[in-house]
């Protein structure tokens, strides 16, 4: 049984166990997780996309509980959409009524989202160690409009591990003005092994095609 802990959700390798962690732990995710590790990506993730001006409607993916679209609702930024495997990270997302639609499922069997195509794409915490590769990001590009503005945190070690590189390299047909800023995944009041973990914060707009615009 994984244990509902940052070195449970790092060691994953199947959907099922996938599943299982997040189910224990959506009810103290914000709490235990998130406030105690003093976790930065999800501010960073909305701050950037809100920065760089995006707007809705936005797909939150792999939406968790939900923080990211707190703090999109509290830049302004709707509607919002969120996507995720766990119902019990969804419901608690839902409770806090910032997301739109949230649908639940594996992003790579692909997403029925009744508000795509979408302005932009946005996730935290999800490309990661025992989590998603960027073959992923193939099934986030069908829905988004052309142009549309991707902020992705993208864990540094996994980023090497899976081929994100290889992958960018070769998607520069449908991925473009990408840019990679390195930020901290914690801030001043985390402690433990991860505190000084780094990341990706991956943005780029989805190519235009010819006669689209958003
Ligand atoms: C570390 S949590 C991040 C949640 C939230 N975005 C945040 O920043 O707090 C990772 C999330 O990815 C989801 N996830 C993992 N594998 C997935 C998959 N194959 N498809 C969709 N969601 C997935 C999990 O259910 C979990 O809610």
């Amino acid at each position: 049984m994984p244990k509902p802990d940052l070195e449970g959700a790092y060691a994953l390798n199947s959907m099922d166990d996938t599943k299982r962690l997040y189910a224990d732990w959506a009810g103290t995710y914000d709490q235990d997780f998130a406030e105690k590790t003093d976790f930065q990506l999800p501010d960073l993730v909305a701050d950037a996309y809100a920065s760089l001006g995006g707007s809705g409607p936005v797909l939150d993916f792999g939406c968790g509980t939900g923080l990211v679209g707190e703090k999109l609702a509290a830049l302004g930024v709707s509607p919002v959409d969120g996507a995720d495997l766990s119902q019990e990270m969804l419901a608690i997302a839902g409770r806090k009524a910032c997301y739109r639609d949230l649908v639940s499922g594996n992003v790579l069997d692909g997403y029925q989202m009744p508000g795509a195509p979408y302005a932009g794409i946005v996730s935290s915490g999800t490309f990661t160690n025992g989590h998603v590769g960027p073959e992923a990001i193939d099934v986030l590009l069908t829905l988004a409009a052309p142009g549309a503005l991707f902020v992705l945190s993208i864990n540094g070690v996994h980023f090497d591990k899976a081929g994100f590189g290889a992958y960018f390299d070769a998607r520069t047909d449908q991925v473009s003005d990408l840019k990679l800023p390195v930020v901290r995944l914690y801030g001043p009041n985390a402690t433990g092994e991860h505190k000084d973990d780094t990341g990706y914060l991956a943005r780029f707009r989805a190519a235009y095609t010819k006669g689209y615009s958003i």
